[in-house]
């Protein structure tokens, strides 16, 4: 019996790239095997930012269809929208009575937003909408809902978390310290940061990511655009020094990682080799996640009917919480 509840969602902001692979989605999955799993698309968290109604619900589906590529099982882990469980914004406007405006000011999202627009002369809250102020709430709705003991993350995400863990405190004192579980952050050690085409963080703000699922051709042209430093071919290179080299590290076995370790350090093996031997070793990994992707995508209606019947196992849990919170506040 898996006695705590690891909760995360992802916004379908974006076509899903490989350090969302093995950043967030590799890394909850392997988690489902240990805790209560719980996992959701953040659609109302993406439409802050996203306002095409026809995107928005094709990079839901891209997202949905990646979790499920990628090995989540909705039979075992609990797997929904956002947007198809109504408690999450009840239980966010009574949240928003518990939520000083001053945490919110503190938030460094938003505190990003303010600095950039004063950087530039703008007035500091310009083109900040409340969803994007107030957005730690509706994701400590999010977490409260459910339970959550865990809840795996990014780095930048992590402050977040801790808000939803102070605002669970704060009605705690309030009404009986079991009223809400209190969550943590879980922040992945070993892959938390995968290199992009530039070597930053892999990041669409950055436009350096590789797509987690495009057809083969397109993936080896991408890797090819891969930045390396302009050593000759007989060069010996310093594998800790590439970034080429840390993403190769992802897709290859211990000791095709120790072999092409001795190409660079040997000499005498291009840039050029080095990104085919990448391609090569990406390509054979993803293939088959890739096919299970283009067969959901090819059939919408099952990724619908997997959310609907997600979201029918959710909403009970969800309505539990919501009650409870109402019975303390005396809003019954
Ligand atoms: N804010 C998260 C992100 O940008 C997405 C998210 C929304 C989330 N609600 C959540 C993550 C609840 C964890 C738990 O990546």
């Amino acid at each position: 019996m898996k006695s705590n509840v690891c909760l995360t969602g992802i916004k379908p902001t974006g076509i899903p790239h490989i350090g969302n692979y093995f950043g967030a989605i590799k890394p909850a999955i392997e988690l489902a095997a240990r805790y209560e799993a719980r996992y959701f698309i953040a659609d109302y968290h993406a439409l802050n930012t996203l306002k095409d109604p026809v995107l928005l619900k094709e990079l839901t589906y891209k997202l949905a269809a990646t979790w499920l590529a990628c090995g989540l099982d909705p039979d075992t882990m609990l797997f929904y929208r956002q947007s198809d469980i109504p408690e999450t914004f009840e239980l966010t406007t009574i949240l928003m009575a518990f939520t000083s405006k001053g945490l919110m000011n503190r938030a460094h999202a938003y505190k990003a937003c303010v600095q950039e627009n004063t950087q530039a002369g703008n007035d500091p809250d310009a083109g900040v909408n409340m969803g994007l102020y107030t957005y730690p709430v509706l994701m400590a709705a999010d977490i409260l809902l459910f339970n959550t003991n865990l809840v795996p993350v990014g780095k930048d995400q992590k402050q977040h978390v801790e808000m939803a863990a102070d605002i669970a405190q704060s009605l705690n004192f309030a009404y009986g310290k079991d009223l809400l579980t209190v969550p943590e952050p879980v922040i992945s050690e070993t892959t938390q940061v995968v290199a992009g085409l530039d070597g930053r963080k892999m990041s669409k703000s950055y436009d350096n990511v590789i797509p987690l699922f495009i057809p083969s051709k397109q993936l080896r042209k991408i890797v090819m655009k891969i930045v390396t430093n302009s050593q000759g071919v007989d060069e010996p290179k310093n594998p800790e020094d590439a970034h080429l080299f840390s993403l190769y590290q992802l897709f290859a076995a211990p000791e095709e990682q120790a072999a092409a370790r001795e190409r660079y350090l040997a000499g005498g093996m291009g840039w050029g080799q080095a990104k085919q031997e990448l391609f090569e070793a990406m390509d054979a990994y993803l293939a088959p996640m890739r096919e299970k992707y283009e067969r959901f995508m090819q059939d919408p209606s099952r990724i619908e009917r997997i959310l609907k019947e997600g979201a029918e196992k959710a909403r009970p849990i969800a309505s539990a919480t919501v009650e409870r919170v109402r019975n303390a506040l005396g809003i019954n």
